[in-house]
């Protein structure tokens, strides 16, 4: 586990165990099951306060509303807790904007994101007073008609696309994607272009039934560095200079910055020795060479293998989120004065998604069996009683989480195996990673950081049913969100009556 003391982490290890919060993850095990997922409120909310109070220190001119992304965690207990604490909300489907309204969220405050959008998830936004953050050029003419219609005036926001310009590292966030961040960020399709941008804003401005109230972005987890987000600052101020100056000097109400800060145990740019494009290559010609000595094969390989490839979880903490805070706020601030914007009463929204969640959240998981292989290559593997399925977001993503042997936190990592999960796929959920000599059935993994994206993102491959998921806050455990029966799995499926076999003899005749 990286960065125990760099980070207010709801972890600890006591007596070899592992506990979140107050709670021994294993008595967590026996007394609720395995695998479950587990989520601390207070986690969440020393991390929501962690970000009001970093951006209030550096954006003293106006308001400041955390926003949090419901799609990182949309279960209705936690956007409970976030409601609670008096934020916003970031939502993208009409189920998040459900989930966010039943919560208790402010409307004015819930942004609706997300393209396309479907005709009535605008008109039940705008009915409920959200603000539709436009991004399609489609939306305008079905918010104005919806405003008619509703009699009322919708504030809108319009989501722009600025070139960070100053930033071209690789993006680790999309590695097969048009490599450096600038151009991943544009070419992904969140945004619009500043041609757009200009004309939908003129169109409101001529509409009597809509009103737009400022502007958005975000870019996704290119590089969690301080340099990075000063320069989107710098990217995105400037783009809201230009596009002002072409409204003859509009002045925005609000800023979002959107999301996309790094979770601190950031899951990316982990070491995977073997798949430097150079050694791998060396390896894969070595290994088609020695196909012409097939003696030797399987020894030499076996050895190389064994020394090359090893996977490590990234040991390099993000910055942190009073770095984040300070970076954003101040160049934001310096940036806008410079192109003739005022900031005194502008309120600046943020939509933190994995570095609000992710911490907040452990997996916790069960070896059910062990399998050692030593001829003619040396290969262990140790299969969970979870899967991939349960992470796809992190797939997605190309994660590799940082993970700790629940029951036995102070055993030595001295031994190398693929963690596999339990679907028919090769599920290699940590491929050779450093695991205990010891490692054994009915030990328990703690899969780290896997509060954001993971279990809202989960599928039913194989006809499994999907995990339960617990919240720890004070003295208090509960159960957010129940695990699926065999049955849950299967309640939508319909079988047409003239498919219905119902005897073994109809069976064989229809054979
Ligand atoms: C509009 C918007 N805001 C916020 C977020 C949260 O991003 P992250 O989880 O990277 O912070 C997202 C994620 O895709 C998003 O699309």
């Amino acid at each position: 586990m990286v960065g125990k003391d760099k980070i207010d982490d709801c972890l600890s290890t006591r007596g070899g165990r592992l506990f979140i919060e107050s709670f021994d993850t294993v008595e967590i095990v026996k007394q609720f099951g395995s695998p479950v997922f587990v989520v601390s409120e207070d986690q969440l909310r020393r991390n929501i306060r962690r970000f009001q109070k970093s951006f209030e220190a550096g954006w003293t001119d106006g308001p400041v509303k955390v926003m949090p992304a419901a799609k990182a965690s949309w279960n209705a207990a936690l956007q409970h807790i976030i409601a609670g604490e008096g934020c916003g909300c970031d939502v993208y489907s009409a189920g998040e904007l459900a989930v966010a309204l039943a919560a208790g969220f402010d409307p004015q405050y819930i942004s609706v994101n997300g393209v396309p959008k479907d005709r009535d998830h605008i008109f039940h936004s705008i009915k409920e007073g959200a603000r539709v953050t436009i991004d399609g050029m489609e939306e305008f003419d079905v918010i104005e008609q919806a405003a008619g219609q509703l009699n009322t005036i919708a504030k809108v926001r319009l989501r722009m696309k600025p070139a960070i310009s100053g930033f071209t590292k690789y993006s680790d966030f999309v590695p097969t994607g048009p490599l450096s961040t600038d151009l991943a960020a544009l070419a992904y399709k969140g945004g619009l272009s500043r041609e757009a941008v200009i004309y939908i804003a003129k169109q409101i401005q001529k509409s009597k039934r809509v009103e737009l109230v400022g502007f958005h972005q975000h870019h996704g987890r290119h590089d969690p560095s301080v340099r990075y987000w000063e320069e989107q600052m710098k990217s995105y101020a400037g783009e809201i200079g230009v596009v002002c100056e072409a409204l003859g000097g509009f002045q925005p109400k609000e800023i979002d910055i959107g999301g996309g800060f790094a979770c601190p145990r950031d899951p990316f740019a982990s070491e995977v020795k073997y798949s430097e494009p150079y050694e791998y290559l060396v390896l894969y010609g070595l290994s088609r060479l020695l196909s012409f000595f097939p003696a030797l094969r399987y020894k030499v390989l076996s050895r190389i293998i064994d020394k090359a490839i090893l996977f490590i979880p990234n040991q390099k903490m993000a910055p942190s989120i009073e770095e984040y805070g300070s970076a954003c706020t101040k160049t934001l601030k310096r940036e806008l004065t410079q192109r003739g914007i005022n900031t005194k009463g502008l309120m600046l929204q943020v939509e933190p998604g994995r570095s609000l969640h992710g911490n907040t959240g452990i997996h916790l998981t069960t070896v059910k069996s062990i399998k050692k292989m030593k001829e003619p290559i040396t290969w262990n593997i140790a299969a969970v009683d979870t899967t991939e399925f349960w992470f796809t977001g992190g797939r997605y993503e190309h994660h590799v989480y940082d993970y700790i042997f629940a029951n036995k936190t102070n055993a030595p990592l001295n031994d190398k195996m693929d963690v596999v999960g339990r679907s028919c796929y090769g599920d290699r959920l940590f491929p050779a990673i450093r695991v205990p000599g010891d490692l054994a059935p009915g030990d328990i993994m703690a899969i780290l950081d896997v509060g954001a994206y993971q279990e809202v993102s989960m599928s039913n491959f194989n006809a499994m049913p999907r995990p339960a998921t617990l919240l720890v806050g004070g003295d208090k455990i509960s159960v957010i969100r129940s695990a699926e029966t065999q049955e849950d799995v299967f309640r939508r499926d319909v079988i047409p009556h003239h498919l219905k076999l119902t005897d073994r003899a109809s069976i064989k005749q229809a054979v």
